[in-house]
């Protein structure tokens, strides 16, 4: 891990937006860009974990005002060499716990991250924060994979995702602590590299606890952006809680 930048450092940081997955495509991009546009009105956004990017440029420039957090000065001086990146504002910080001025009628947290905080204490800490951002009637969005425990059969605890001559790479799960890690080896130059990442998987029940316990209420549950129904077969929820209006 590199201590400044977390797990994002300079190397990931350099290849993050060279990937192919669906996350990147211009469709899923849209879509997810549409429903936060509709969901912050006039209002400002917030982006914790704003990374290069992906989303917040995009959104910015569907006149949505757009502040994020993020720990990894490499990962946004990505987003800052992009077209329109230098109008962004950004706080380097733990998005746990890291407070920026102003209040925001939407806070968000994309693409699995909520799970790179590794303890439940720092994942309710975010959503109380994500709540102290909020304006009245203002919204948490998270999007987050549903944990493939489905996919292990018992005495298992690794889930392999990607298998090619030069690169492998596979999921841990330990079900006791819901500690789970993404692992990555890769043949560079003829040599052998690996890196993992830890991770902290959650399932829906516990993050509405976790939104109860900071004063949020569940609005809406989709398995993606365009209104697809949440059900017991979903990969992955997008999930909606909201802040009473009336609440300071
Ligand atoms: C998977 S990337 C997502 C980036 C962007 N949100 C997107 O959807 O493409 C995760 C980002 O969260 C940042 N991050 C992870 N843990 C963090 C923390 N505790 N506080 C602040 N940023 C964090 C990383 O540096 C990285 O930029």
């Amino acid at each position: 891990m590199d201590d400044q930048d977390g797990y994002f450092g300079e190397r990931v940081a350099a290849g993050y937006d060279e990937s192919s997955g669906e996350m990147f495509e211009p469709g899923v991009i849209g879509t997810t860009v549409d429903f936060l546009a509709d969901l912050a009105g006039g209002g400002r956004a917030l982006e914790l974990g704003i990374g290069t990017g992906r989303v917040a440029l995009p959104l910015a420039r569907r006149a949505v005002r757009v502040h994020g957090i993020d720990l990894s000065r490499a990962m946004v001086a990505r987003l800052r060499a992009k077209p329109g990146g230098d109008a962004i504002g950004v706080t380097i910080g733990d998005f746990a716990t890291t407070r920026v001025d102003g209040t925001f009628s939407v806070v968000y947290l994309l693409y699995n991250t909520i799970m790179n905080l590794t303890t439940q204490a720092e994942q309710v800490a975010c959503f109380r924060n994500a709540a102290a951002h909020l304006e009245p009637g203002g919204c948490f969005v998270i999007e987050v994979m549903i944990p493939e425990l489905r996919k292990l059969p018992a005495g298992q605890n690794v889930v392999p995702f990607h298998v090619s001559p030069t690169r492998w790479a596979f999921d841990t799960y330990d079900v006791a602590t819901q500690a789970t890690s993404s692992n990555y080896v890769e043949v560079v130059d003829g040599r052998g590299e690996y890196r993992s990442i830890p991770f902290r998987y959650v399932w829906p029940s516990e993050l509405d606890l976790m939104a109860q316990l900071a004063g949020l209420r569940l609005r809406e549950r989709w398995d993606g952006w365009t209104g697809e129904a949440f059900t017991s077969e979903s990969a992955r929820h997008v999930s909606v809680w909201e802040k009473p209006a009336g609440r300071p």
